[in-house]
């Protein structure tokens, strides 16, 4: 028999992101009315699938059960929050501290502290109190949720760079590591940029 790894929790994760979705989409579209500008340009969510559950697990030497799933691993639910500009991000991420029932675990600026390869976004591990069972026995349980800020620029440096490290065997790495950190800084030059043009399109409002 194929094992389950979320085992009978499964059913409540997409409850969970939908109910978590749908007030960050909430904030947007009132934040759209109320100063003309979008809070974030788009957002993306997904339970990561059991596989890829299972194979998380093995590669941290964790038991295959849904205790290490959704207890020692805490981005079995994920969503990814893409913003135009740096300062949306600092707004969105006042936004989901502010959602009911949410509390925050663990907080990652790597914007402020860039990670030595360029990658730079903000990380959320959320703690949501629900009413669903979960894992540690509790009736109205508690699950984790991964949330991962970041701009557009920032987005896109992170997928390339994510289906680039795939590629071992390959020459000139050290060459390569350094010219994907120089486009990490160059991309965020740009960032800073165009928040600056912003702010001036404000201060310029009468
Ligand atoms: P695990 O992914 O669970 O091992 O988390 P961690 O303890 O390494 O946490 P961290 O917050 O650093 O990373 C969480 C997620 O952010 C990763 O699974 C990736 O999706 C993303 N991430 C972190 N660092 C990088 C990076 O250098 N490049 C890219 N492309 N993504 C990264
Ligand atoms: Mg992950």
């Amino acid at each position: 028999m194929e094992t389950k790894i979320y085992g009978d929790y499964a059913q409540y994760l997409p409850l969970i992101l939908q109910e978590l979705t749908d007030h960050i989409i909430e904030a947007n579209e009132v934040c759209k009315i109320e100063t003309g500008f979008k809070l974030y340009e788009h957002l993306n969510s997904r339970i990561k699938s059991e596989h890829s559950m299972m194979e998380k697990c093995q590669r941290k030497g964790l038991p295959q059960t849904s205790q290490s799933a959704l207890r020692d691993i805490r981005d079995s639910i994920g969503i990814r929050i893409v913003c135009g500009f740096v300062d949306d991000i600092y707004k969105t991420v006042d936004v989901i501290k502010a959602i009911p029932n949410v509390s925050i675990f663990n907080e990652k600026d790597y914007i402020t502290n860039t990670k030595a390869n360029g990658y730079r976004s903000y990380h959320l591990i959320l703690e949501v109190a629900t009413a669903y069972p979960d894992v540690l026995g509790h009736d109205q349980g508690s699950y984790f949720v991964e949330v991962q800020l970041r701009t557009i620029a920032q987005d896109s440096w992170a997928s390339l760079e994510h289906q680039m490290k795939y590629k071992h065997n390959i020459k000139n790495q050290e060459m390569i590591t350094r010219e994907l950190k120089r486009c990490a800084d160059e991309l965020a030059s740009c960032d800073l940029t165009m928040q600056t043009i912003r702010n001036l399109i404000e201060e310029g409002k009468d």
